[in-house]
Formats: structure tokens, sequence, C-alpha cells
């Protein structure tokens, strides 16, 4: 496994235009899916590409070209928000969904939904959610994704901090974790500090 943190200015910029609490819904919206179009650029630098013979109006030539399919599975529901961001790098990704609520108690997550796409033990599968925090949601969909037969996941998010990653490693060693941030810890509820408060309600403009 490995850890990609961006300390990107565009994307910190972005992300503290999230965090401010007086930050509207359609403002967290956007920039939530900027940010994940921002990062899928560098999640996705080392897919494989092959050979592919092309005409241009002036030449034959050899182009590159992505062969093997991607999928992107949100979490629903904050994971919605970083779809359409990534959909925009890449139009022809499937998307399958995995929808999990932490229960407020425990913090554990409770499934009530979960849908594949075909072929997904061939794609390269980003699985997606803004909030990493105790791992407990990260880890019970890739669960979910492997037992639909998903081989080459990676998990992007926004905010993580330390716990969620090392429960995630643990559980899932073999799946790359892209991060926008890495903050500093946990409080007694379970919420991201400083983190940008519940994700969900701010994107739908719940609670
Ligand atoms: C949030 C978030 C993650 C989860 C992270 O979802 O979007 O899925 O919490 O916490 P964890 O790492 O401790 O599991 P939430 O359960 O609030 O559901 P929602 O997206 O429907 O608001
Ligand atoms: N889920 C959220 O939406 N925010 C947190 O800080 C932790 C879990």
């Amino acid at each position: 496994m490995s850890l990609k943190i961006f300390n990107h200015p565009l994307i910190l910029d972005k992300l503290t235009r999230m965090r401010r609490k007086e930050t509207s819904s359609k403002d967290f919206r956007e920039n939530l899916n900027e940010i994940a179009e921002l990062m899928v650029f560098e999640v996705c630098r080392d897919i494989p590409v092959v050979d592919v013979k092309i005409t241009t109006p002036v030449a034959e030539t050899i182009g590159k070209t992505i062969d093997t399919p991607i999928v992107l599975v949100p979490i629903l529901r904050a994971g919605l928000g970083m779809t359409h961001g990534i959909q925009q790098l890449i139009p022809t990704a499937r998307i399958a969904h995995v929808g999990l609520y932490r229960d407020e108690e425990t913090l554990q997550p409770i499934q009530y939904y979960a849908k594949e796409t075909e072929d997904i033990d061939k794609s390269i599968v980003l699985v997606v959610d803004p909030m990493l925090a105790t791992g407990g949601s990260a880890s019970a969909a890739i669960d979910i994704v492997k037992g639909w037969g998903a081989k080459n996941i990676r998990f992007v998010c926004l905010v993580a901090v330390q716990e969620g990653v090392d429960v995630l490693t643990k559980a899932h060693p073999d799946v790359d974790i892209y991060a926008a941030s890495l903050d500093e810890h946990l409080n007694e509820h379970g919420y991201i500090i400083p983190g940008l408060g519940d994700a969900g309600d701010r994107i739908f403009g719940t609670k």
C-alpha cells in the first residue's frame, strides 16, 4: 500500500474554502468536485496505456489509449459529491454504488445498498468518499467491492486521519490511499479535527 497526500496549492486553497463553516452547500459541492477532478489526474498517473494505430488528417501514427475499464464506487451519500468531478476527466467510467451510514453510537458502518457493474474484476476501481475517519466505512466498502471480484482498487478521499489510514491499511494492505489532507485527530464523536464537519449533510443541505 502507499499513502499519497496532496499538498498542492490549488487543492489546499479549495479545501480551506470547504472547511469554513459559513461556506454554502453550493460552494461546498463545487469545491469538492473540483478537488476530486484535480486529484484523479494524479491517481491515474500509472494506469496502463496500449498502442493504437490511428490516422490523423495528415498521417498514420501510433497513439496511446487506455483500454482498462475504470469503475468509480462512491460510498453513499457523501461519495456522490465527488463523482461528477471525476467523470469530467473519465467520462467513460462506470459507476457502482455502495450505501453505508455510520451508527452514531457505535461508529460502525451499516450497509443499506450495493449495486455492482459488469467486468469489475478486470477494472481499475476507484472507491471514493470525502472522509476517512475511523476507517470503518472505507474498509467495509472495499470488502464489498472485493466480494464483487475487484482486484485493482484505489481509495480516494479528501480528508483522512492516521487512525483511519491505519485501519484501512490493516484491512486492505493492497489498496493505495490518496488524500488531499491528513488531519490531526478524531474527536470523541468520531469526527475529524479540524475536518470539515459532516460531509454528507454539507453536500446535501441536510440537518
Ligand atoms: C461519513 C463519510 C464516510 C464515513 C467516514 O458518512 O462520508 O462514509 O462517515 O467515517 P468512518 O471512516 O468513521 O467510517 P456517514 O456515515 O456520515 O453517511 P452519509 O454519507 O450518508 O452522511
Ligand atoms: N464523517 C464525516 O462526514 N465527517 C467526519 O468528520 C467524520 C466522518
